[in-house]
């Protein structure tokens, strides 16, 4: 678990250290009666605000001004999913997943304790066509047993429930990628809680066996991180990093359909968002039928996902981000820069 001590006020003010030094020092010295209780009160608030709209500056932060680790290609491996391959029954499709403990920087100067498949949160991207063998190959180097669950169909004993893998040993999953659609994958280990917010999930995508017509394909993990213990969710980001595609916004076409694959993976909260500004999407609940709903926000459970398919009609740059506003604030906001 992080030594990191971090609230959402604390975020704030880090985030604005000069312009709340000052309502900050006047809370200091404030508290001698209920009278200056009662001011230190006001002025916390005034302070949070203050921090609040220091940070925010009233409009969203981009590009330098929002806070995020790493440089502009740190996250293509997740955000870029593998080539579609075209339906060839019984192909093998071989992955090889293995778990080991890294302290992620997940917001600058903040580091999560994270258990992670392949060394990232969320895990590698698994792709294969419906009617492919896929054999996952899985080597558990961490510190606690855990499995590898797929969604999706499957035989009893490929399900990662029962089949534990202590440390130091390994397991291979194998079985028919099926049905096609937009599923996930997680360990299954209990405390099951704990096992999925420390990191161990990722996107599991199966194409169906007439390709989807081409387009730019995203994938896109949405969760959070609970970086201080306390059983809820400190800070939230899509692929792992907070803040990350507010810094570096993601270059789309507006020539082509932008199809992104969309998974809820947070813990602790009972529900995240998507919301697009700008324009509406097609949805595809968990991208297994031809039904959609035409819309610009989804909500979606744990485990929930589906595809997201966007004919931008404008050039120009929208903003996306969770619509509980909270989680905008500590992580889950992003950019599209469309271009022509
Ligand atoms: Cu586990
Ligand atoms: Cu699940």
């Amino acid at each position: 678990m992080s030594k990191s001590r971090v609230t959402r006020r604390q975020l704030l003010v880090a985030a604005a250290p000069a312009v709340a030094a000052v309502p900050l020092a006047k809370l200091a010295l404030s508290g001698d009666d209920a009278h200056a209780e009662h001011a230190a009160q006001a002025d916390r608030v005034a302070a949070e605000e203050f921090a609040d709209h220091a940070m925010l500056g009233h409009a969203a932060m981009i590009g330098d001004m929002a806070p995020a680790v790493g440089g502009p290609n740190d996250l293509d491996e997740l955000l870029y999913p593998p080539e579609v391959l075209p339906a060839q029954p019984g192909r093998l499709r071989e992955y090889e997943l293995t778990a080991f403990d890294r302290d992620l920087e997940i917001y600058p100067g903040i580091t999560f304790a994270a258990w992670t498949y392949n060394g990232t949160v969320p895990g590698p991207i698994i792709r294969a066509t419906e009617g492919d063998l896929l054999r996952v190959v899985f080597t558990n180097a961490g510190s606690h047993p855990h499995t590898i669950h797929f969604h999706g169909i499957h035989p009893a004993n490929m399900d990662g429930v029962f089949e534990i893998v202590d440390q130091g040993g390994s397991f291979t999953y194998e079985f028919p990628a099926s049905p096609y659609g937009f599923h996930l994958y997680h360990c299954h280990s209990t405390p099951l809680k704990k096992h999925i917010h420390k990191g161990l999930y990722g996107a599991f995508i199966i194409d169906p066996p007439v390709p989807r017509p081409p387009a730019q394909e995203l994938v896109m993990v949405m969760n959070g991180y609970d970086t201080d213990g306390d059983g809820g969710n400190n800070f939230y980001s899509v692929n792992g990093r907070a803040f990350y595609y507010a810094k570096y916004p993601i270059k789309v076409s507006r020539s082509q359909t932008v199809r992104i694959y969309l998974a809820n993976l947070t813990e602790f909260d009972l529900i995240n968002s998507f919301h697009l500004h700008g324009d509406l999407f097609r949805w595809y609940p968990t991208g297994t039928g031809d039904a959609y709903e035409y819309t610009d926000t989804v909500m979606l459970c744990q485990g929930q996902r589906g595809i997201i398919e966007i004919d931008f009609a404008n050039t120009g740059t929208f903003m996306f981000h969770a619509h509980q506003s909270e989680f905008t604030e500590l992580g889950w906001m992003a950019f599209f820069e469309v271009v022509d």
